[in-house]
């Protein structure tokens, strides 16, 4: 039901129930918030949304407190103005000076909202903050003097991530953000997933930054600099560049990398692609020998990480293929090393990835060769713009280049992937192929496109009924239970800790509406379509490495698998 109230002397309409600050931004109307977040309950943490209403000697929090009729608001009187400024200088009173060597210098909601609030002096003066500098994490350093205790992190690790690594501690000054018994992050049941650095306002959170080793490879000699980039790569770096995507940026960006300094560069969606025919063919020969049992696809290092924390019973279930970073890494060292190596003593391996994840992934044991790492260091979206704005390259005018052979290709599958039901749809295509079944009606598709949190499938495949369930964002593994304890039983779960998949991953870029997730899983669907490869079992580029280098079906498919153990935190 709507209902009129008054705003800064203006009448505007608002729906019964809505808080005040929904009723103000839907009429266009904005006033600065800190602790909020868009879709949860709001806390009325922070004070910095309040308003002056008329018969109120108070003023009110406007993203907690409800609209009534005809109530009379100011959102910018002289108390409003002043009193958030108060907020903000508080804020700044014990918070460190170190703007310009901050991580989010120039994308900082406190440094905004001080410019916004026109504080130009220092009027409070407080004890700097001191407090430890985290960087235990192989993927995410906390700075904790930068924190100034809205709770966003610890909602989101617990209501979204459901990982509840993070929470408040102590009382007063010593009140602070931290792990269960305050111990390090590489300690605790934190999953690297980097969901609280894209909704942290300030640089008290972000990703472990791996850029110098980087560098210091890159001036090396008799090093073989290679990089290898996750098929959502180019799309995502061109968002941060604020460039339209196509298709014909993935050739533009190998050319960049090669003007960095990079000797081979290859599309890691050639890695994912293996990872899907090897699932596919795993699946179908078992399904034909009538053996069923649930496999968990383990594309996502969190959600590995999570099974190993808190599913120490599926661990058995979960699938032994090495996530396609870590394959592209064993094939780069372990089976094409001597022909790329030019004479060098050395490869340095660099993977590419919207996902802050995947720099532990690499360090886990198991994941070395002769003791040396398959993948030497991972880079997200973020820290590879950085790269390419040091080096000066000019991304709109480099021509586009091929990747190097022999993963130079990718089919749209892999692509696919990098949106939550995508390794769904990846397998049912190459399980398609395998059983001679022709393409797949895109209607079977839509079902696992348009819906979030749980889905399921259930498919004739050839002469064989296969069945498949996604659970994106790990709160959906509830409703997974609840359906296998109903009596469903499932060939393939696939499991994304990111709601909405790797278009949402900790590596990307900041973003304040759910929109630009649409508008990434939008961009990754349509390029798909144009694509003429959509069958990761099809790519040209698989089954010529299958014939140059064989299929890896004899005891050398070893280096394709790694294997998940038990593992104690404290949760
Ligand atoms: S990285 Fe993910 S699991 Fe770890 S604290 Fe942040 S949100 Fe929680
Ligand atoms: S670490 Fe960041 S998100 Fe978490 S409470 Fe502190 S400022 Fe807020
Ligand atoms: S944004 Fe309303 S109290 Fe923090």
């Amino acid at each position: 039901m709507q209902i009129t109230i008054e705003v800064n002397n203006r009448k505007i309409k608002a729906e019964k129930g809505e808080t005040i600050l929904s009723a103000l931004n839907r009429n266009g109307i904005l006033i600065p918030t800190l602790c909020r977040m868009r879709d949860f309950t709001p806390t009325g943490a922070c004070r910095m949304c309040v308003v002056e209403v008329e018969g109120r000697d108070r003023l009110v929090t406007a993203c907690s407190q409800p609209v009534e009729e005809w109530m009379r608001i100011m959102t910018h009187s002289q108390r409003v103005i002043r009193s958030r400024k108060t907020i903000v200088e508080l804020l700044l009173s014990n918070h460190p000076d170190d703007c310009l060597y901050c991580n989010r210098n120039l994308n900082c909601e406190l440094q905004r909202l001080a410019e916004e609030l026109n504080i130009n002096e220092r009027r409070i003066r407080g004890k700097k903050i001191q407090m430890r500098l985290d960087q235990s994490s192989h993927s995410v350093v906390r700075e904790l003097s930068k924190c100034i205790l809205c709770g966003r992190c610890i909602r989101v690790c617990d209501e979204i991530v459901t990982a509840t690594t993070l929470g408040f501690l102590n009382r007063g000054k010593t009140a602070h953000v931290g792990t269960a018994m305050d111990r390090d992050f590489n300690f605790s049941s934190c999953l690297n997933c980097g969901q609280c650095i894209l909704v942290c306002p300030t640089g008290a959170l972000h990703e472990k930054h791996n850029t110098t080793e980087v560098m210091e490879s890159l001036n090396r000699d008799n090093v073989t600099n290679v990089i290898c980039y996750s098929p959502a790569v180019p799309c995502a770096v061109a968002e941060i560049m604020g460039l339209k995507y196509s298709k014909e940026f993935d050739l533009v960006l190998n050319a960049v990398l090669r003007q960095i300094g990079f000797d081979k560069v290859y599309n890691c969606g050639f890695a994912t692609d293996l990872y899907i025919d090897k699932a596919a063919r795993s699946l179908y020969s078992s399904v034909k020998e009538g053996r069923r049992e649930t496999t968990y696809l383990s594309a996502c290092p969190a959600w590995l990480k999570y099974a190993e924390q808190k599913l120490p019973g599926e661990i058995g279930s979960l699938s032994t293929l090495k996530i396609p970073q870590q394959i592209a890494g064993a094939i780069v060292k372990g089976v094409v090393a001597e022909d790329i190596s030019g004479g060098n003593s050395e490869i340095f391996t660099v993977s590419v990835t919207p996902c802050t994840g995947m720099k532990f992934e690499s360090r886990r044991d198991g994941m070395t060769r002769k003791g040396v790492s398959d993948i030497d260091a991972v880079i997200t979206v973020t820290e590879l713009s950085r790269l390419i704005r040091l080096f000066g390259v000019d991304i709109t005018s480099p021509s586009g280049e091929p990747a190097d052979a022999p993963m130079n290709i990718r089919s749209s599958s892999a692509l696919l992937t990098e949106v939550s039901g995508g390794y769904t749809e990846a397998i049912v295509r190459s399980l398609m192929h395998l059983s001679g079944s022709g393409e797949p009606e895109k209607k079977i598709f839509r079902k696992l496109r348009n819906n979030h949190g749980f889905r399921d499938l259930s498919l004739a495949i050839g002469d064989e009924q296969y069945s498949f369930a996604i659970v994106d964002g790990l709160h959906s593994l509830e409703r997974l239970n609840a359906e296998i304890s109903g009596g469903k039983s499932y060939d393939i779960v696939e499991v994304m800790v990111c709601p909405s998949g790797c278009v949402h991953g900790g590596g990307l870029a900041f973003f304040s509406s759910k929109e630009v997730l649409r508008t990434r899983a939008r961009q990754i669907y349509a390029t798909e379509e144009s694509e003429a490869v959509n069958t990761a079992s099809r790519s040209p580029a698989l089954l010529s490495f299958y014939e140059e280098y064989g299929d890896f079906s004899d005891e050398r498919g070893e280096i394709l698998h790694t294997k998940y153990n038990a593992r104690d935190v404290l949760l």
